[in-house]
């Protein structure tokens, strides 16, 4: 499992870099947005916070094939290896993603809501789809057998392309996802620190805590 952060948010991101096993970052137009900055130095800034090694992932905001080709380009340049351009399933974002595979440039197909979207987006030549697990769960609840789906069919064809499940609103949907065998997932930091949390844990190192400094006071390992 790859645990990806969905965001733009400085801040955010370092803290997950810093305490989670984080494979990459992943943004959208809206994320974005809601910075309110200039974007284009909001993913240098994301690319300088998680080093070259990891993955990025940027949304395009152009509409026709050429275009999101051009944009993707520029992009790859920008942001070096490791690098995914994330198109919204639609005939040019498809017709992008053909031309783009012929150019090495790595796509992640999004806005991902049935399993035959997720099938026709690896067959372009998508490297990752992003099926959106919490606004699917919003109208139907499926979210998540969606994903499971998903996973069955590139398994059952033996796809070379990966499950990068999106919009989480509880770690219930994330355990769902983990178990359905899904690549990776993205998850704002709230949903990082909720997966670590449990009352019973915190209660647990208190009476660790407790123990210790009854009989030893400060003193630890180290002296
Ligand atoms: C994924 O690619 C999207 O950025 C995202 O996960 C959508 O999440 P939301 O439904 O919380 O907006």
């Amino acid at each position: 499992m790859k645990y990806m952060m969905d965001g733009g948010n400085l801040e955010e991101i370092k803290y997950c870099n810093e305490f989670f096993p984080l494979d990459g970052v992943t943004t959208n137009p809206t994320l974005l947005s809601k910075e309110k900055t200039d974007f284009l130095q909001r993913i240098r800034d994301i690319r300088d916070i998680i080093g070259p090694d990891k993955m990025i992932h940027v949304q395009t905001v152009q509409k026709k094939a050429e275009d999101i080709v051009e944009e993707a380009k520029f992009l790859k340049k920008e942001m070096g290896a490791n690098f995914f351009i994330k198109i919204p399933i639609c005939e040019e974002g498809l017709k992008a993603t053909k031309i783009l595979k012929s150019m090495n440039i790595d796509v992640t197909m999004t806005a991902i809501f049935t399993p035959p979207q997720a099938l026709i987006a690896a067959m372009a030549g998508a490297k990752w789809v992003a099926p959106y697990v919490n606004r699917l769960d919003n109208i139907v609840g499926e979210g998540t057998r969606v994903v499971a789906e998903i996973v069955e069919q590139f398994k059952m064809y033996n796809l070379d392309c990966k499950v990068l499940a999106a919009s989480f609103k509880s770690v219930e949907q994330v355990h769902k996802c983990a178990l359905a065998g899904c690549d990776a997932i993205t998850v704002s930091a709230d949903i990082f620190k909720a997966i670590i949390s449990h009352s019973m844990t915190d209660a647990t190192i208190q009476g660790f805590d407790a123990d210790w400094h009854g009989q030893y006071g400060d003193r630890t390992f180290l002296g």
